[in-house]
């Protein structure tokens, strides 16, 4: 039989053990820990003999306490060391969680990222929050949001629906970046994309492998097999994750897209686990890295 004292120290233990678990998920995990995620792969149409390592930084939803310009700096730094031969940031860089104590400046978040050192150089592309938290571009519905004017004048480029060429070790690929599918919203769970795919790779003018960049992994349905790699941001791997399934993940394909490397029809999707936090400052079996990817 439980004695009263039995039955209170039982509930005790679990209130301490409910209280710890909060603690990590609210506060370590989301604030503290940071880790390197490396993917190896040669994706179809890779030529052989170009090795490329991407070092991504996705979704710091730069925000006090969670993500602080120093926090921010901090991950710069670690970025640094990883020898990336470029640094791709996917987009959302303004936050929308709720607790928290003060706001960054996204000029500041940009600012920090001129830190970023990489031979062939920084891209970015635009997250849904970079065009959400711009009220004037919400009302106008067109851009750029500023953001992305952040972003271009801390001289990073931002593939808003462009294309780069670009070269190493006598290789030519491109790098190509698309615009928020979610970027306008029209009311209650509907949006307007500012997604332009066909115009994108319409700019590619030659048969060189092409690497492309979509905040939201969303788009890979209507990614080409033209199209070597895909990297995406935007799910957090949804922030909870457990035995490799997200209870939340804002996609509509659920799980199908919500993290790690995909391989589909031979077509190769790599979604970072981000940095930062959305809505709820929580993060549980998917602590923020920093996503490097060697190709070749
Ligand atoms: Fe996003």
């Amino acid at each position: 039989m439980v004695t009263r004292r039995g039955f209170f120290k039982a509930i005790g233990s679990l209130l301490v053990a409910g209280a710890a678990l909060a603690g990590y998920g609210f506060v370590i995990e989301p604030g503290f820990l940071l880790r390197t995620q490396v993917y190896a792969l040669t994706p179809p149409r890779w030529p052989k003999g170009l090795k490329l390592r991407l070092v991504l930084l996705a979704d710091p939803h730069c925000v006090e306490p969670y993500m602080s310009l120093s926090r921010w700096r901090g991950i710069i730094a670690a970025a640094n060391e990883l020898g990336g031969d470029m640094v791709l940031l996917l987009g959302d860089y303004v936050p929308t969680v709720i607790f928290r104590t003060g706001l960054v400046p996204v000029q500041d978040v940009a600012g920090e990222a001129r830190r970023l050192n990489a031979p062939l150089g920084m891209f970015s592309i635009n997250g849904n929050h970079d065009w959400w938290a711009d009220h004037a571009a919400q009302r106008a519905g067109a851009g750029p949001p500023f953001a992305q004017k952040a972003f271009e004048d801390a001289g990073i480029p931002v593939l808003a629906n462009a294309a780069r060429p670009l070269q190493k070790d006598g290789f030519r690929f491109w790098l190509t970046g698309t615009d928020s599918m979610v970027a306008i919203r029209k009311g209650r769970g509907q949006f307007e994309g500012r997604d332009d795919l066909q115009g994108t790779l319409a700019q590619v003018t030659d048969d060189a492998p092409i690497i492309h960049m979509a905040h939201e992994p969303d788009l890979f349905v209507q990614i080409p097999d033209r199209v070597s790699l895909t990297l995406s941001g935007h799910t957090h791997g949804g922030q909870v994750r457990l035995f490799g399934w997200s209870p939340v993940t804002p996609s509509a394909y659920g799980n199908r897209f919500a993290y790690g490397h995909i391989v589909e029809d031979e077509r190769h999707l790599v979604v970072s686990g981000g940095l930062g936090c959305s809505f709820l400052p929580v993060r549980f079996g998917m602590p923020p890295e920093i996503t490097v990817i060697d190709l070749g």
